[in-house]
């Protein structure tokens, strides 16, 4: 896909470890790791829009609730003439909500590693907003990035949006440190809008992560058919098991893929050993109460300014300046 006519197109050419690096290396660690953004290949990426779609499956329709019921608020929160930075460009619902609330917003830029979704995303928006400024920006979102000076220009704030409580994927150190990133980009005066999944009981977690449907388990088993497909490997899929459980104690949904069995796995012509159990760490969501998140922003040097939750309490947008 190349760039739409009206989005300036800025690709900061992404150095990311390949498929093939980051397996054999995640399986010859102990405990073995496969980094999550793998997941995403274009079955996986359909998969999990329809891991959205599933009753378990809370966050993104009650994020959205929240955003429909609030974009006001958080409008004039933000200002007129505003620039936002979307990190993980793709979700165009969320942004849309936003934009048609925003007094004469002046520019949009989506941050995006796959260069697919970018410009597909992008696209999309300045197709709906012709007067709007887009700018698409490949790159990984955990380097630092200098805003093209296009954007510099706007006379209101700029602010970052990161929906999705895909802050929940980092650990909270990391979590800290891409906030700190943020504040840098978008400079005094900037903000922040970001979703975050609240804690909660044990039981309601644990279904959104293992929906009865089982489109969550062919969602992370989806990784071992990509590794069959693409590097050559023999995985029987069928003797390895998803497996997400939250631990109170730290606060997570830890996501394995399990071993079913003892077994043997020849990847890329390297032999790898299961123990019946053994898991394939792929990802961890972090959950935060109100006031924790709000603690790991002070920490990165944001003053939180609000926070809307639903009526549930199931989760959480706050708006934070920097
Ligand atoms: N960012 C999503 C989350 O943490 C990703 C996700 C949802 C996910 N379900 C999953 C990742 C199952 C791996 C497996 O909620």
């Amino acid at each position: 896909m190349r760039p739409g006519a009206a989005v300036a197109f800025h690709d900061l050419a992404p150095k990311l470890e390949s498929f093939r690096d980051a397996v054999l290396d995640g399986l010859s660690r102990t405990p073995k790791r496969i980094p999550c953004r793998f997941l995403y290949d274009e079955r996986g990426s359909d998969l999990f829009e329809a891991i959205c779609d599933t009753p378990e499956y809370y966050p993104t329709r009650t994020e959205m609730t929240i955003l429909r019921k609030h974009a006001r608020d958080m409008a004039r929160l933000i200002g007129p003439d505003a620039t936002l930075i979307e990190y993980g460009s793709g979700a165009g619902q969320k942004v849309k909500l936003l934009l048609r609330a925003l007094d004469r917003p002046f520019a949009y830029a989506g941050i995006e590693v796959s260069r697919e979704i970018l410009l597909r995303a992008t696209d999309d928006l300045s197709l709906d907003w012709p007067k709007l400024q887009v700018v698409a920006i490949c790159a990984d979102f955990l380097t630092p990035i200098s805003l093209p000076a296009s954007l510099r220009r706007g006379a209101g704030r700029r602010v970052a949006f990161f929906p999705g409580s895909s802050i929940g994927n980092f650990t909270p150190a990391e979590a800290t440190r891409f906030l700190q990133q943020c504040r840098t980009m978008v400079g005094p005066g900037g903000g922040m809008l970001i979703g975050v999944d609240l804690k909660k009981d044990e039981g309601r977690l644990d279904a959104a992560y293992n929906d009865k449907a089982g489109v969550t388990a062919a969602f992370t088993l989806n990784l071992l058919d990509r590794i069959n497909r693409e590097l050559g490997a023999d995985f029987a899929v069928g003797r390895f098991a998803h497996h997400a459980k939250y631990q109170p104690e730290v606060g997570r949904v830890a996501i394995h893929i399990r071993s079913l069995a003892d077994q043997m796995v020849t990847v890329a012509g390297r032999r790898f050993n299961f123990a019946e159990g053994e898991g394939i760490h792929t990802e961890d969501s972090w959950k935060y109460a109100v006031g924790e998140f709000q603690d790991l922003a002070r920490d990165a040097g944001y003053r939180p300014i609000a926070c809307w939750t639903d009526a549930g309490e199931l989760f959480s947008v706050h708006y934070l300046a920097a």
